[in-house]
């Protein structure tokens, strides 16, 4: 039986990578393809201990603690989720057919990225005994459901919502350390965080390049990311050693600077959506650089100097490398892998270029709290 299972779940990625194939050719989206598809870019899907997280005790940090789940608790998004008039209608049909693709291509990589962590969160919650912990994770995988199921609904309104039971079954996991999932997943909520807050400024001040009525929706949703991250910074205080040791400092500049320029070059590849929101990508990534730094200061001990003279040169070498490896792949062929080779070399002399300029450091307070101010 267990084989018969594993069968179907080969052949219909088949059918998806076929589907992908022909609807490109289509000029349609198979975004359930797109989703499940692992890159280096992506937005993966991770598993980790679970019995290890479920042996954290909260005492070190109980009052903060208690603090943080009864806000969470009272659940103040609980009816924000949902179209209202303010949900404009969408002209799909009408819009320019390159915005169309990098914003739908926005909308898919989001989507994964919230369901990711609902799909985490949840199955912490689901093998946890640990009452704090489970209690915490119960709602952040409600948050996270919520997040994701909205954008699949606006994705539904172009005709290409994600299939998320089938991407929960598809979708490779990646396994990393509870210490690991600590640093990536509170520096992808505070940067969901700054992200969504910086876009949802920005349009406040220009509504004429709100051209999608999802963006009026950023300001409370990204308070839920505020919070979520605040849970991390607790979990990650509840054992000094995480973010004290000199190893683990490493590790964590490891994380700033890969997920940093992860971003970078995620977003120098959608230029016609920031074109229509009327933002400048350089720009963009700096700002929301600099929001999730000044907030990770309240747990990590440095920041990254994101105004070093090699710093943004570097992440457009990186970019420029990500985007050679790419042809090399599509190309194909001895020629095609030697490229690919040749630009996997450059990126990586790039992170490391990045890597090795010099923090700043500096110290957490002793309270760890903070509130969205941005
Ligand atoms: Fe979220
Ligand atoms: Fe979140």
């Amino acid at each position: 039986m267990k084989d018969l299972t594993q069968d179907t779940t080969r052949d219909t990625t088949q059918d998806t990578t076929h589907g992908e194939l022909h609807s490109e050719l289509a000029g349609t989206f198979d975004t359930t393809a797109m989703a499940t598809e692992t890159t280096l870019l992506n937005p993966r899907f991770y598993t980790t201990d679970f019995d290890e997280m479920d042996r954290i005790d909260v005492t070190p940090v109980r009052a903060e603690w208690d603090a943080l789940l009864a806000q969470m608790k009272s659940d103040p998004n609980k009816g924000h989720f949902k179209k209202t008039e303010a949900w404009d209608k969408v002209d799909w049909d009408g819009m320019d057919p390159a915005l169309r693709t990098e914003f739908i291509d926005f909308l898919v990589s989001s989507c994964t990225a919230e369901f990711s962590g609902c799909v985490l969160y949840k199955e912490m919650k689901r093998r946890g005994t640990n009452a704090d912990i489970c209690e915490l994770f119960n709602y952040m995988a409600r948050d996270e459901a919520r997040h994701a199921g909205f954008i699949n609904d606006a994705l539904r309104e172009a005709g290409v919502a994600v299939n998320l039971g089938f991407l929960t079954k598809a979708k490779k996991y990646t396994y990393f350390r509870p210490k690991f999932i600590y640093y990536a997943t509170y520096l992808s909520e505070k940067i969901g965080y700054a992200r969504y807050i910086t876009i949802y400024r920005h349009l406040e001040a220009h509504p004429e390049q709100r051209f999608h009525p999802i963006f009026k929706w950023f300001r409370e949703w990204c308070n839920d990311e505020f919070s979520h991250g605040e849970a991390f910074a607790l979990l990650m205080r509840t054992d000094p050693k995480l973010t004290t040791s000199f190893t683990n400092r490493l590790w964590i500049k490891f994380f700033l600077v890969a997920v940093y320029s992860t971003m970078w070059v995620r977003d120098h590849a959608r230029k016609d959506f920031h074109a229509a929101l009327g933002v400048d990508i350089d720009w963009y990534d700096q700002e929301v650089y600099r929001k999730t730094s000044a907030i990770a200061k309240q747990v990590f001990p440095m920041e990254i100097d994101i105004d070093h003279k090699a710093w943004i040169p570097n992440l457009n070498r990186m970019n420029a490398a990500m985007i050679d490896m790419e042809k090399g792949k599509r190309k194909g062929g001895l020629s095609g892998r030697v490229a690919h080779a040749t630009a996997s070399a450059r990126a990586m002399l790039a992170f490391a270029r990045l890597y090795l300029i010099p923090v700043i450091r500096s110290t957490p307070p002793a309270n760890v709290r903070l509130e969205p101010t941005y």
